[in-house]
């Protein structure tokens, strides 16, 4: 099963993937996870992609896509949900062409819808582990001891773009070039609309739900 999962900053894209992945055995691609990943280790990839992030801007298209190319090709037959990516209709149009090089095709997209005036709280609430990836709420999703991550006992950061000022960019961003990705995509006949404005419990029960 190959899924794309569509929905502004903050909608709750990884939250969701964590259950979908989990269900069904796929790997989870977070093009945002794996920019942070290589930004931490510092590679050239890294340095390339720091000022673009940082700003709220996308980073430019063909270095996403032969990264994800990359990240697709290590992914188990049982297949993948892809989470940031594609951010654009030109990475989804190298997308399709990779796949049907190997005659496969996107078998659902999911499309978290939100409103713009909730994201904020989401996102300048929102704390990650930077260990194992864990994502929490400082309101919503509040791990067991404040500030420490449940899984490993590393204390909680703070995203360097989740501030009001960049939040604002990457909203923008997302209205004006990826949101016409919908329209792309709804022409295959892949679309599920979700209201991701709900609970994160309530949005999982639709998702998953979709999918059986
Ligand atoms: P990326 O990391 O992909 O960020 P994003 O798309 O902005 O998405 P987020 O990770 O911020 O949000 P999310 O939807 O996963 O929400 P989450 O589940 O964490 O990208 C970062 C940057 O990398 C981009 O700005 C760009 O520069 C670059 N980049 C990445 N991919 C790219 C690409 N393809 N092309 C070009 N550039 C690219 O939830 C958010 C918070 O809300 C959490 O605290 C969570 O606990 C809480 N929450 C979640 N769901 C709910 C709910 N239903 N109710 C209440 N709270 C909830």
């Amino acid at each position: 099963m190959r899924i794309v999962l569509l929905g502004a900053p903050g909608a709750g894209k990884g939250t969701q993937c964590k259950n979908i992945v989990g269900q069904y055995g796929l790997l989870h691609l977070s093009s945002g996870d794996i920019l942070r990943r290589e930004r931490a280790a510092g590679t050239e990839l890294g340095k390339k992609a720091q000022g673009y992030m940082d700003s709220g801007a996308l980073v430019p298209d063909e270095i996403i896509i032969e990264m994800m190319a990359g990240a697709i090709e290590e992914a188990p037959s049982a297949g993948f949900v892809l989470d940031g990516f594609p951010r654009t209709v030109n990475q989804a149009v190298a997308l399709d062409k990779a796949l049907d090089e190997r005659s496969q095709t996107i078998d659902a997209v999911l499309n978290l819808e939100v409103d713009d005036k909730i994201i904020e709280a989401r996102m300048t609430g929102r704390r990650s582990c930077p260990k194992c990836g864990a994502v929490y709420h400082i309101v919503n999703l509040k791990p067991k001891t404040e500030g420490i991550c449940d899984n490993d006992g590393t204390e909680l950061v703070q995203r360097p773009d989740d501030n009001p000022e960049v939040v604002a960019n990457r909203l923008e961003t997302y209205h004006r070039l990826t949101e016409p990705l919908v329209d792309y995509y709804r022409n295959s006949g892949t679309v599920y609309d979700f209201d991701a404005n709900r609970d994160a419990d309530e949005v999982k029960v639709s998702v998953l739900a979709s999918k059986s």
